[in-house]
C-alpha cells in the first residue's frame, strides 16, 4: 500500500489540542492511515534556508517540520496567505493588502518545501497537499522532477471568478493548480467558482466530468465536503471530562437556557454580528432576557495582521456594552472567553447548550456546526442556527439557516431556537445526523483519496513556472 504524505503549512501532534479546522481534521485521518506529515514547525528563526527538517515521531504519523526565517514568515504567513489569500477568499476585498512584495516570499517558501520534502519522497507515495498557503507547491514540486500523484484540498471557500480577478497574479496562482493531479473544494458553490473562472480566464474546456483543460493540461476538480470523526468525538462526549464540564454547566445555569459559540477569533467568523443579534434578541424580548445566556468562546488567531487586532477590539467593546446595559447583579448575558478550550472539555460544553450560533460571514465548511450536533443528547437535542453562507449550508438544511448580515433576521432565529418544542428538535437533529454521520472525516479522506487514484495519470511535465 501507498504510504500518505500529507503536507499542510499548518501542523499538530495528532495527540494534542488544536484550534482550526485542517489542523483538527488530518490528525484524526492520519492517526488512521499513519504516514508522514510535512509542515512548517511553527518556530521562526534568523536564516532558515539551510536548516534540517526536524523529524518527530507522532503515535503512527511521523511529523517533518521545517522553520522559516522571520523575513518569510512575514511575507509568506501573515503577507501573502493571511493578507492576500484569506480575505479575497473569504470575499473581504476591502481587507486585502496588495502589497507587492509577498508574492516573493510565498513563492520562496514553496521552493523551501518543495526542496525540503523532495528527499523524502519515496516512488509509489501519495502526496496530498493543503490549504491556500501552498497552492504552488505541486509546481515547485514538478520543476523538481516530482512524478508522484498529487492531490490538492482547498479548506477555505473559493470566490466568485471576477473576485479572484482581483488578485494581481491570479491567472498564475489558479495555473499552478493545474500541476495537480487532482482539486478539491469544500463544495459545490466553491466548485462553481472554479469552473466558472478557469472558462472565462483561460478559455478551460470541459474534457469530462469534472475534468478540465486548460494551460496546455487537464486537471480533475470535485467537491469533497469535510466531516468530523463522528465516532471519536462521541467517545469525547461520553468520557469523564466532557461528562464533568456538562454536570458543571448544567449546575451552574439550571435556571438558564445557553447558546454557545466556538471560533477562532477571525473577522470571517462574524462574531460582532452575531453579539448585534443577540442584542437585538435581548431589545426585542425582555421577558427572556435574564434566562438566556450567551458563552462565546474565540480562540487567538493571526494576532500579528491587523484586521485581526481590529476585530479582537470590537468584540471586546460589543461584549462589554451587551453586559453593561443589559446585566444584573446576578447574571451577565454574554461570557466572552479569549482563550482555547481543551477538546476533551468542548463535547460537554456543546451538549449544555440549548442553541449553537455558527454564523460566519463566509467560511469554507466549518466544523463546530458538525461537532456540535454529534455532541447532542439524541433525546433532547439543541438547535443549530447556522449561516446560510457557510459551507456547512450545503448539506445541513435542517438546520436554522440565516443570513448574519440581517440582525433581525437572526435575532428572530435565535428566539426560534430556544422555543422549539422537542419534537421538532428530534426531527431536525436526526436528519442532520444522518448527513454528520454518511460524510465524516472518513468518507472525506477515502473519497479524496479514491478520486486521486482514479486520475489519469497525466505526464505533467516540469516547465511551470
Ligand atoms: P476554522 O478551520 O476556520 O478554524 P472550523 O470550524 O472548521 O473553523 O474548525 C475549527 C476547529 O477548531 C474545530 O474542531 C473546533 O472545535 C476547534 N476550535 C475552534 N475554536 C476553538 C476554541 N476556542 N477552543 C477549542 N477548540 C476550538
Ligand atoms: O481551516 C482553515 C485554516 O485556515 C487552516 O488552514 C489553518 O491551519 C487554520 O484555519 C488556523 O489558522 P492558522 O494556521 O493561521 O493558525
Amino acid at each position: 500500500m501507498s504510504r500518505l504524505v500529507v503536507v499542510s503549512n499548518r501542523i499538530a501532534d495528532p495527540r494534542k489540542t488544536a484550534a482550526g479546522g485542517l489542523a483538527v481534521a488530518l490528525a484524526e485521518v492520519l492517526n488512521n492511515t499513519g504516514g508522514l506529515w510535512f509542515g512548517w514547525s511553527g518556530k521562526i528563526v534568523d536564516a532558515a534556508e539551510d536548516d534540517d527538517v526536524l523529524f518527530q515521531r507522532a503515535g503512527p504519523v511521523t511529523l517533518a517540520m521545517v522553520d522559516l526565517s522571520q523575513v518569510d514568515h512575514d511575507a509568506f504567513y501573515l503577507g501573502y496567505s493571511n493578507g492576500v489569500l484569506w480575505p479575497v477568499f473569504h470575499y473581504r476585498l476591502d481587507l486585502a493588502d496588495f502589497d507587492a512584495g509577498y508574492i516573493g516570499g510565498y513563492r520562496r517558501v514553496n521552493q523551501l518545501f518543495a526542496r525540503k520534502l523532495l528527499p523524502l519522497l519515496r516512488p509509489d507515495d501519495v502526496i496530498w497537499v493543503h490549504d491556500y498557503h501552498l497552492i504552488p507547491l505541486a509546481a515547485e514540486l514538478r520543476a523538481l522532477g516530482c512524478k508522484q500523484r498529487i492531490g490538492f484540498f482547498l479548506h477555505i471557500p473559493l470566490p466568485p471568478p471576477l473576485m479572484l480577478a482581483a488578485i494581481p497574479g491570479h491567472d498564475w496562482l489558479i495555473r499552478a493548480l493545474f500541476a495537480y493531479d487532482l482539486v478539491g473544494f469544500q463544495s459545490k458553490a466553491d466548485l462553481h467558482h472554479f469552473a466558472g473562472y478557469i472558462e472565462a480566464e483561460a478559455h478551460a474546456q470541459p474534457v469530462d466530468e469534472g475534468r478540465w483543460r486548460a494551460f496546455g493540461r487537464t486537471v480533475q476538480a470535485g467537491a469533497f465536503p469535510i466531516g468530523i470523526d463522528v465516532q471519536e468525538f462521541t467517545a469525547l462526549a461520553n468520557a469523564p471530562e466532557a461528562v464533568e464540564m456538562y454536570e458543571r454547566m448544567r449546575r451552574e445555569y439550571s435556571r438558564r437556557r445557553l447558546l454557545v459559540g466556538v471560533d477562532r477569533l477571525d473577522y470571517s467568523k462574524g462574531l460582532p454580528q452575531r453579539m448585534r443579534a443577540f442584542r437585538e434578541f435581548l431589545t426585542k424580548n425582555p421577558d427572556l432576557r435574564s434566562s438566556a445566556t450567551l458563552i462565546q468562546i474565540a480562540s487567538p488567531s493571526r494576532e500579528n495582521v491587523n484586521a485581526y487586532t481590529e476585530i479582537l477590539h470590537e468584540l471586546e467593546s460589543l461584549c462589554g456594552s451587551i453586559n453593561g446595559n443589559f446585566g444584573e447583579l446576578d447574571w451577565m448575558p454574554v461570557r466572552y472567553i479569549h482563550r482555547t478550550v481543551a477538546r476533551a472539555r468542548l463535547p460537554g460544553l456543546y451538549r449544555a447548550s440549548r442553541v449553537a450560533l455558527v454564523t460566519p460571514l463566509r467560511d469554507g465548511m466549518n466544523l463546530v456546526a458538525k461537532e456540535f450536533l454529534t455532541a447532542q443528547n439524541a433525546d433532547d437535542p439543541g438547535v443549530l442556527v447556522l449561516s446560510r453562507f457557510a459551507g456547512a449550508a450545503e448539506q445541513l438544511g435542517e438546520a436554522l439557516l440565516v443570513n448574519p448580515y440581517d440582525t433581525e433576521g437572526t435575532a428572530a432565529a435565535i428566539l426560534l431556537a430556544l422555543q422549539m418544542p422537542v419534537e421538532e428538535r428530534r426531527t431536525r437533529h436526526e436528519a442532520l445526523m444522518q448527513t454528520v454521520r454518511r460524510y465524516d472525516v472518513h468518507w472525506w479522506c477515502d473519497s479524496f483519496l479514491a478520486a486521486l487514484e482514479r486520475t489519469q495519470a497525466e505526464e505533467k511535465g516540469t516547465s511551470w513556472l
